[in-house]
């Protein structure tokens, strides 16, 4: 067996017929008659199988019964030239070692039932699925693109804090960490309160909902950062857009407006876009022939368009508009509401059949940090729609008044008492500063063309769901 060393599969197939190979995987799908067996196998490296022709004559009954979907093999032989298998070549099998056996009344991928909600539930086995197979490659290539993006810029890649005592979008949803023994009585202050000086870190801690305040100080430390790491929110929200643990990436630029942020903005969506394209396309061919057949034109058609830029005011008299019109909203639409997914969408899929970027919202529905616009009511947040997803980026220029800020805070009466390091940015030395958020599962919703985000994600986190 190991006079040949073992080749992945994806370049298996790329090589020329004659070739002595050992391929090792996992059994897709067996069929055949009598003298032959066809077996599919795929290790994981490539969408396509390679196709094992193995003559039954040359191996022993017992051990062809044995090769079961979901089987681990190791086959060595020669490629040959393939009509049938889609490939290009076929491994004429010489010599076959089964690894695992796969029994195949219990192996929970063997169910003819292989829709996508019955594999979350096998969420542990569903990576060998083509499907998520597929997603996962595609999750990694675009990870890979996403530090190759901003590297090539030059940015810093920092790395905030997962436990954390602030609140950045100040929207209360966070999860609290702590060692205290909730299995007791809690410790009590005088006031009644819960004493957190007897908690672990001395004080009530969370689970951070974005890197952005710490990514503020770095920015404002060495230029550009970006931080790519996992967020929690608490948000009940059970939607197909909604995770309580998902992955986001949040560059900070001292210097950059509001303009240079959706420029940035802009130009990061475009690359990732196309470096999928690029470099995933078997894997985004299956997707859209199997899911979504409009999934590779709306990719290529997001690369090819300037996204429109729109003052929220304006989407909403147009919003306003289309509903006067007889479109049907669930929600209603005026202006100081904040924008439902439907709204969202129908401003990018049906009327600028475009993404757009909004920007100029409501100080009341943006967070406090957010840059003040001089008529007081609007701020320079942007918010980033994409077809399909509604929002895929949030994000805005900063305010970096010292006084603006501190009114705001005080405003929104939030407490400052965890926010003075951050504030510390507006006294010394404040700059002009943006940054924005890309969701990382939005994204992948985006370019796998999957409808639900509990399927871009190897275990999704979501209310009563923190199985595996
Ligand atoms: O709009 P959000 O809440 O903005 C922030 O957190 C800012 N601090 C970002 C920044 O300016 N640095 O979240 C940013 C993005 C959203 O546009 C969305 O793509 C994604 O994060 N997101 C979620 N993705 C999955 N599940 C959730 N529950 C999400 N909440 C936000
Ligand atoms: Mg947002």
């Amino acid at each position: 067996m190991d006079t040949v060393s073992r080749m992945k599969i994806k370049d298996l197939l790329n090589e020329a017929p004659g070739k002595e190979v050992l391929a090792k995987g996992w059994v897709r799908t067996k069929r055949g008659n009598r003298q032959v067996k066809f077996i599919a196998l795929n290790d994981g490296s490539t969408i396509n199988n390679i196709q094992i022709v193995a003559e039954t004559e040359r191996f022993d009954e017992e051990l062809i019964k044995r090769i079961t979907t979901g089987a681990s093999l190791a086959v060595r032989g020669q490629l040959v030239e393939s009509i049938g298998s889609g490939q290009k070549v076929e491994l004429k099998a010489e010599s076959i070692e089964i690894y695992g056996e796969c029994d195949p009344m219990r192996y929970p991928l063997q169910k003819k039932d292989t829709s996508l909600e019955y594999l979350r539930t096998v969420a542990h086995m569903r990576m060998r699925t083509n499907t998520f197979g597929a997603v996962l490659r595609i999750r990694n290539a675009m990870a890979y693109a996403i530090h190759t993006f901003f590297q090539k810029k030059g940015f810093v890649y920092l790395h905030t804090p997962l436990i954390t005592e602030s609140d950045c979008e100040g929207a209360g949803q966070m999860f609290q960490v702590t060692t205290l023994d909730l299995d007791k009585p809690l410790p009590r202050n005088k006031k009644g309160e819960i004493d957190y000086n007897e908690d672990f870190f001395g004080k009530q801690t969370s689970l951070t909902v974005s890197g952005q305040l710490e990514g503020e100080l770095g920015a404002t430390a060495v230029g550009e950062i970006y931080t790519f790491g996992p967020t929690f929110r608490a948000e009940n929200s059970n939607t197909p857009r909604h995770l309580a643990e998902f992955w986001m990436i949040e560059p900070e630029m001292a210097f950059y407006d509001i303009k240079d942020n959706m420029d940035l903005a802009e130009e990061f969506i475009k690359y990732l876009v196309s470096w999928a394209l690029e470099n995933c396309i078997d894997d985004i061919r299956f997707l859209n022939d199997k899911y979504d057949d409009g999934l590779i034109e709306r990719l290529r058609s997001v690369i090819g368009t300037e996204f429109v830029r729109l003052e929220y005011t304006e989407g909403i008299r147009i919003l306003e508009e289309a509903a006067k019109n007889g479109v049907q909203f669930e929600y209603p639409v005026y202006w100081g509401v904040d924008l439902q997914s439907e709204h969202e969408r129908y401003l990018v899929e049906k009327h600028f059949q475009k993404p757009v970027i909004l920007t100029g919202y409501p100080k009341e529905i943006k967070a406090f940090y957010m840059k003040q616009d001089d008529n007081g009511k609007t701020v320079r947040a942007m918010d980033v729609l994409f077809p399909k997803i509604g929002e895929i980026i949030g994000g805005s220029e900063r305010e970096w008044s010292l006084e603006k800020l501190e009114n705001r805070i005080s405003e929104l009466g939030m407490s400052r008492k965890n926010l003075e390091w951050y504030i510390d940015t507006r006294r010394f030395g404040s700059v002009p500063h943006s940054g924005f958020g890309l969701g990382f599962e939005r994204l992948l919703l985006f370019v796998t063309g999957m409808s639900n985000i509990r399927d871009v994600i190897p275990f999704p986190r979501t209310p009563r769901n923190a199985e595996f």
